[in-house]
């Protein structure tokens, strides 16, 4: 297919995604298709397929919570609300007034099925596009256990004849191992024409989406299936499922990121986010959470038992172990962040070290300056943030509190125990603690006046 005609294709689909469900069993005041997958809402890894598509027309279907999805999606999609919710079918025939018009291929998604791949939705609609014309192509999985799916029912030839809900299914039917996803793409053209013949007549007394086959059929239409892993089609109803989505989210990176070249000691422990961008040869020890926003360059490495949020570690930097890298943290070239480290907002230049226990945010530390341990950059006064600068080369004794806004010059040294307050100049010794004092033969004294 040229690359020209299959952009005009493309054009040709709109998109309906049912999240009208009550999702009570997430037991939560988030509407389910928001709660987090990878660090994002489970509604924008759709979304997000979808781009790859490049769909005319997005309609999302929701019950309560219409504002909380329409502030997540703002203008990426309509939104559309079913009330009362009747069932699947009735849930696309709300859509009418945005979608009777439209004859393209109407792909029929789920809030709560985030692990969909573009490339299982382009076999979909493409089975759709056959020679044959079907009026709808399913999406079928056969899973390890088929519960109470509905079934697939599929003649010699692999023509979908009709879907038979669990609930409404005989012995032999329930025996059947193909089952229905939900998801599907209906030719537009024909879509409400056949809805209108739904009805409630059935074990759940809802409108069936899935009676759409039969209905087609009768009319003389063919059907289709097109087969999915389980793994892209699980639906997500609680939190264990959330988690079981999860897992495999997860793993889905932990081999991205191996097959790409990151060494990773023990992969199951290493948590990433939907952003996550990693270069080569990076090695990520065990024990390491890796938040929305993080990008680490090539050669990087990172000890075990960091936390990372929208942070940048440059070519050959190392972090770790026990560091926390928060949002706008951007670790320079060779640069080292050592153990119960935390930095936040702040740019550590090229091979600058910062080694133990230290919090430094909101400044810019110069190259190859080094950070002795417990210096903390004093930040906030309860009200406002500020600025340290510590120039290049510079070097801060263990124990020091820089209160900002303050600058250190290139080169210049900070007495350790010091809490600076002023500029300090290029070159010179900063120091503020207390002269020592000594008085000998003090401590036998005082012994043994504490003995009498
Ligand atoms: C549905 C299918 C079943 C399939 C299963 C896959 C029907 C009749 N059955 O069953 O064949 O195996 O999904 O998980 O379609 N929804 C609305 N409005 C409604 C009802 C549902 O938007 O009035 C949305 C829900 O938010 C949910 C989805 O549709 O995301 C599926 O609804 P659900 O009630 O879970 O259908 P199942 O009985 O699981
Ligand atoms: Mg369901």
């Amino acid at each position: 297919m040229g690359k020209e005609e299959n952009t005009m294709l493309q054009s040709d689909i709109a998109v309906v995604i049912l999240a009208a469900g009550k999702g009570t069993r997430m037991k939560s005041n988030l509407h389910k298709v928001l709660h987090p997958l990878g660090g994002r809402p489970m509604l924008h890894h759709l979304m997000d397929t979808l781009k790859a598509l490049n769909p005319a027309r997005k309609v999302i279907v929701v019950g309560a919570g219409k504002e909380q999805v329409e502030q997540s999606v703002g203008d990426q999609a309509e939104i559309v609300v079913q009330n009362p919710q009747l069932g699947t079918g009735h849930a696309v025939q709300v859509t009418k007034d945005q979608l009777q018009d439209f004859s393209g291929d109407v792909l029929i998604l789920y809030g709560d099925v985030p692990l969909l791949s573009a490339s299982t939705l382009q076999e979909l609609l493409n089975k759709r596009r056959d020679q044959s014309d079907p009026a709808v192509v399913v999406l079928g999985f056969e899973p390890e256990d088929s519960q109470a799916y509905g079934r697939l029912v599929v003649d010699d030839e692999g023509e979908l004849l009709s879907i038979v809900e669990y609930k409404d299914a005989s012995p032999a039917q329930r025996a059947i191992g193909l089952c229905n996803s939900g998801i599907m793409v209906i030719d537009g053209a024909r879509m409400f024409g056949l809805l209108d013949d739904l009805d409630d007549n059935n074990a759940a007394g809802e409108f069936y989406l899935t009676d759409i086959v039969a209905l087609a059929r009768a009319r003389g239409f063919g059907c289709s299936v097109s087969v999915a892993d389980e793994t892209e089609v699980i639906g997500i109803n609680s939190r264990r499922e959330l988690a079981g989505a999860e897992a495999i989210f997860q793993k889905n990176k932990r081999q991205y990121f191996m097959d790409a070249g990151v060494t990773l000691i023990d992969p199951e422990t290493v948590y990433f986010s939907y952003d996550t961008v990693i270069g080569q040869d990076v090695v990520i020890e065990p024990n390491v959470f890796l938040a929305p926003g993080v990008t680490i360059e090539d050669g990087v490495v990172i000890k075990s038992f960091c936390h990372l949020e929208g942070a940048t570690l440059r070519k050959g930097a190392v972090a770790g172990p026990y560091a926390r890298l928060r949002p706008q943290a951007d670790v320079g070239p060779g640069a080292k962040i050592g153990n119960f480290v935390e930095v936040k907002k702040s740019v550590i230049e090229e091979g600058a070290k910062i080694s133990h226990l230290s919090y430094i945010g909101d400044a810019v530390i110069g190259a190859g300056a080094n950070i002795g341990a417990g210096t903390i950059t004093c930040n906030y006064d309860g009200f406002n943030k500020a600025l340290t600068e510590i120039g290049r080369g510079a070097f801060i004794g263990s124990n020091t509190a820089l209160v900002a806004p303050v600058k250190i010059g290139e080169g210049a040294i900070v007495g350790a125990g010091s809490v600076i307050t002023r500029e300090v100049a290029e070159d010179a010794l900063a120091v503020t603690r207390v002269q020592q004092k000594e008085i000998g033969g003090w401590a036998l004294s005082f012994r043994a006046r504490q003995k009498k």
